[in-house]
């Protein structure tokens, strides 16, 4: 018995040193790999930075500087607007284009070690110059494959129209071709964390819009914000004489010349789930079919919807609210398939109650457009323009609990 005992000891023993062998081997990888990503990722932001400043500098007064800009311009003549490689600048992006990419990457990885070295003074423990010279390897050996295959990597692929972006942290091909379409904006090379600083996650300047409910309350703060956005046009569709809740004949003109269709009109009478959710359907049904943007851009034609916090929160017993609850709630399965829909770029936009005919509220409507557009301008699709927190919340009714009111196209 003792000897069984002692054999179980020992097994035990040896069970748990190896376990422990097992969390210090983990440990020593994790500890090895954490300065690795903070230097890279230092790296990439400090070349999301330079490469920004690279585009501002066509017409810089300094010739170093037009010059490398130049260099980087061969990057966008080879892989160009139309999403398409053109082999004419083949070498010259093979063999300058890209080497001052990697240049760049080297002296932020550089930057990234002096950095920690500087600031924290016993980080030598922590961060190596094996740990810089390791990365340093990886990206010459990362440049030179893709200098290799023809410059040919992960983030550009040849696409008839750019696609929807699945991710929204990382970047990937669907986001950085939208800088080749775009070349000022869509900066960011790994995390978008440059495009939501600056906010420079969105492109409408050369856009057309056209909007609902241009004459209610946070119809003519979206047209006000627009205008200084500097879009190509803004058409208005008027309740009543361009379109009602039975005829959309008087919206096809102006679909088939319009890129971004905005639905900010809304009611709380008697038509609500007519006017809020049925035509709403209908309209954006319309708006895909007829809308040229894929054609004109390269790019999906785009829907912002204005939803509300009811969507989330109870109606209080208030007859008039319950009306507008059910139709705001009606339309959210139909939210949800255009959110996933490969054929549009849909925006819901959640606000909290602003002042307006509808009623009084803390907020105007030009706060509500203005918190709209900093979402927009860092690319978000779900725009949560709160000062109660509720659309927040209402983001996971949104992704996870809403149903699909609609079969998704393949
Ligand atoms: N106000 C709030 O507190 C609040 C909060 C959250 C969400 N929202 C949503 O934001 C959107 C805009 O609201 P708002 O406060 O700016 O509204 P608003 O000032 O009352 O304007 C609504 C506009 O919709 C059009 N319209 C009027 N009756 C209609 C009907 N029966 N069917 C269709 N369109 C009609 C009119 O524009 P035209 O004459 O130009 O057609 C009207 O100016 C709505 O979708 C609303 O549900 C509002």
């Amino acid at each position: 018995m003792a000897i069984m005992g002692s054999t179980f000891l020992s097994l035990a023993d040896t069970n748990s040193s190896k376990v422990s062998q097992s969390f210090q081997i983990v440990g020593h990888f994790i500890a090895s790999l954490l300065p690795l990503i903070y230097l890279f990722s230092v790296s990439s932001i400090f070349f999301d930075i330079v490469h920004y400043q690279l585009h501002q500098c066509t017409r810089s007064s300094h010739p170093f500087l037009r010059r490398l800009e130049r260099i980087h311009h061969f990057h966008h003549l080879y892989y160009n607007r139309k999403m398409k490689f053109d082999q004419r600048y083949l070498r010259q992006n093979q063999f300058q284009a890209l080497p001052l990419e990697l240049g760049f990457q080297i002296i932020g990885s550089c930057l990234g070690y002096m950095l920690a070295v500087l600031v924290a003074p016993n980080a030598k423990a922590w961060i190596t110059e094996v740990h810089l010279w390791a990365l340093m390897g990886i990206q010459i050996l990362r440049s030179t494959f893709v200098i290799c295959t023809s410059g040919r990597d992960s983030n550009h692929l040849t696409y008839q129209r750019a696609p929807k972006d699945p991710n929204w942290i990382f970047v990937g091909p669907e986001f950085h071709c939208l800088h080749h379409v775009y070349p000022k904006r869509y900066m960011s090379s790994f995390i978008k964390c440059f495009d939501w600083v600056w906010g420079t996650a969105s492109s409408l300047r050369t856009k057309r819009f056209v909007l609902t409910g241009g004459s209610g309350a946070f119809g003519q703060a979206m047209i006000a914000e627009l205008r200084r956005e500097g879009v190509q046009s803004i058409h208005t569709l008027k309740f009543g004489s361009d379109w009602n809740n039975n005829d959309f004949g008087g919206a096809i003109s102006a679909f088939s010349r319009s890129d971004v269709l905005i639905l900010a009109h809304g009611s709380k009478g008697q038509s609500a789930v007519e006017s809020n959710c049925d035509s709403s359907v209908e309209l954006v049904r319309l708006f895909k079919q007829h809308s040229q943007a894929k054609e004109l851009h390269s790019t999906l034609p785009e829907v912002w919807y204005v939803g509300s916090e009811i969507e989330l929160h109870p109606s209080w017993g208030n007859t008039e609210l319950q009306r507008y609850s059910a139709s705001k709630r009606k339309f959210l399965p139909h939210a949800r398939s255009f959110f996933d829909d490969p054929e549009i770029l849909y925006r819901h936009i959640v606000p909290s109650s602003f002042s307006s005919s509808m009623g009084c509220a803390i907020v105007s409507a030009t706060w509500t457009a203005k918190v709209t557009m900093w979402w927009i301008h860092r690319g978000a699709r779900y725009i949560p323009a709160t000062y109660t927190g509720i659309a927040y919340l209402n983001y996971l009714k949104f992704m996870w609990w809403v149903p699909y009111g609609q079969q998704m196209p393949a």
